[in-house]
């Protein structure tokens, strides 16, 4: 099975913030919001380039941050050095991979936000990563993640081949335009995950052009299945979302956000 790039190609991080800052995705204040109520130290899994951790550190929470990705992290390192110096403290950084860590501290929360999860492909994998939160998780402590809510036509309609804009015209401070499109460049039904791509158009200052594509393999799950992953793992659901606004799950929900507690 192929990576899924963050820890291959730089430019995923060059182009994850001048995409995701533009709108602000209501997840941020819900895991601020559950890191504040966990009163402990929260673990964020996937933490990325700090889109949830930082906000998280401003909060007032302490949050250490795991990603397999030098170059994510990279990113992370830049954005907390220009934060003051109490919000610096609260952070712990840590470069990892989910399936298999040691950060020798146990947690009141652990999160995985924005679908890092969905990288793992198997149920190995899937297995491995649980069963080390669990170990990290203190006996009162809560696990919480998202992954999408699978529409069953982007599964199987070959329109989803094609390119897709979906994010036009990024300004970049430097002067360059970023153009974002997507495609899923084949299904897997059997195994349940779709190839992915993220394209990135590059307008530089000097006219040059460049098309770079970040590619991944991506794991959809049900809703049964994860209750039952949570389950084979020692966990128990205690609540269940459909968007980050705690509606209820229903059939056009975008989300499925569980929160899980040990047996
Ligand atoms: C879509 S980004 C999400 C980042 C962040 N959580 C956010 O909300 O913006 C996925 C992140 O998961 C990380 N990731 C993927 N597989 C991983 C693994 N096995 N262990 C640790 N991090 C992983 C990637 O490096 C990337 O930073």
């Amino acid at each position: 099975m192929p990576g899924n790039g963050y820890e291959d190609y730089e430019f995923t991080a060059e182009y994850y913030d001048p995409v995701y800052d533009r709108f602000t995705r209501r997840d941020i204040e819900f895991y601020v919001e559950q890191s504040k109520r966990a009163g402990g130290r929260t673990l964020e899994l996937g933490c990325g380039t700090g889109r949830v951790l930082i906000p998280t550190a401003l909060a007032g929470c302490e949050i250490t941050g795991l990603d397999l990705s030098s170059f994510m992290l990279g990113k992370l390192q830049q954005k907390l050095e220009r934060q003051p110096p109490d919000v610096q403290k609260r952070v712990g950084l840590s470069q990892g991979d989910m399936t298999g860590f040691d950060t020798g501290e146990r947690y009141a929360l652990i999160t995985i936000p924005f679908r890092p999860f969905q990288h793992l492909i198997t149920v190995a994998e899937q297995k491995a990563c649980l069963t080390c939160v669990r170990r990290h998780l203190l006996q009162n402590g809560r696990f919480v993640l998202d992954v999408f809510h699978p529409s069953i036509p982007r599964l199987i309609d070959p329109k989803y081949l094609m390119e897709i804009e979906t994010d036009p015209g990024i300004e970049m401070p430097d002067g360059r335009v970023l153009r974002r499109a997507q495609r899923i460049a084949a299904f897997h039904q059997v195994e349940q995950y779709n190839d992915i791509e993220l394209i990135h158009y590059i307008k530089h200052p000097d006219g040059k052009e460049e098309r770079l594509v970040h590619a991944f393999p991506m794991r959809y799950f049900y809703r049964y299945e994860m209750e039952h992953l949570l389950g084979l793992c020692g966990f128990r659901v205690v609540e269940f979302y459909g968007n980050f606004d705690h509606s209820p799950f229903t059939a056009e929900s975008p989300e499925m956000i569980f929160i899980a507690e040990k047996v």
